[in-house]
């Protein structure tokens, strides 16, 4: 088997690369974390991915502010020097722009913690129990230009319990994402997913 490269795009704390890194850790899971990629020098999912002996790169966009087109021309050279099949965006908190998206299209994955296309963009816990949903979850799926749209590969539901607070809430939904991430970077990377 050969495994597929995949790179993980981050900007903080980095738990669902974690996940991604471990589940990649067995023999038989066909995506190898080639890269471990941050737009902010002080993510702290840098440090755990070098722990994690994976190699890290920085792209600063504050070094190329206002120049989105240059950020993501070094990002994207950055995947290419390692030879990228395919990349997770895992808290990347970077709009990318439709150059990128396209030139990546079918090979980039994101994760959404609501059940998409419920609660696009951000504070989806605070707005999920604001309207007062009785189920919530998390999305794995293609990135397409337009956000947190695009072909859906995985998703999973979990109960709003009353009493929840944000934080109960975002820890019961983090939980599935650590989960149905690794599963459904597996279903792309064995061909078993496809955007069509
Ligand atoms: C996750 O909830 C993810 O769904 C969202 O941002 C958060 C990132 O957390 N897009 P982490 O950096 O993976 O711990």
């Amino acid at each position: 088997m050969v495994k597929k490269r995949v790179a993980v795009l981050i900007s903080g704390r980095g738990s669902n690369m974690a996940a991604l890194i471990d589940a990649a850790r067995a023999q038989d899971y066909p995506a190898e974390i080639a890269l471990v990629v941050s737009n902010r020098p002080d993510a702290s999912g840098l440090a755990r991915a070098r722990e994690a002996g994976i190699k890290t790169a920085l792209v600063d966009h504050t070094a190329c502010e206002g120049n989105r087109e240059a950020f993501e021309r070094v990002l994207d050279a950055e995947l290419e020097a390692q030879r990228i099949d395919l990349v997770c965006l895992a808290g990347f908190m970077r709009l990318l722009s439709p150059w990128f998206v396209t030139r990546w299209n079918g090979r980039m994955l994101n994760i959404h913690p609501a059940l998409l296309p419920q609660f696009k963009g951000l504070h989806t816990h605070r707005r999920a129990l604001e309207v007062g949903v009785k189920r919530h979850g998390a999305t794995v799926h293609f990135v397409v230009p337009e956000m947190d749209s695009g072909p859906i590969v995985m998703q999973e539901a979990v109960p709003v319990i009353d009493g929840d607070t944000e934080e109960t809430l975002a820890a019961r939904v983090l939980e599935v994402e650590h989960r149905i991430y690794p599963q459904a970077l597996r279903l792309v990377a064995e061909g078993r997913a496809t955007p069509k």
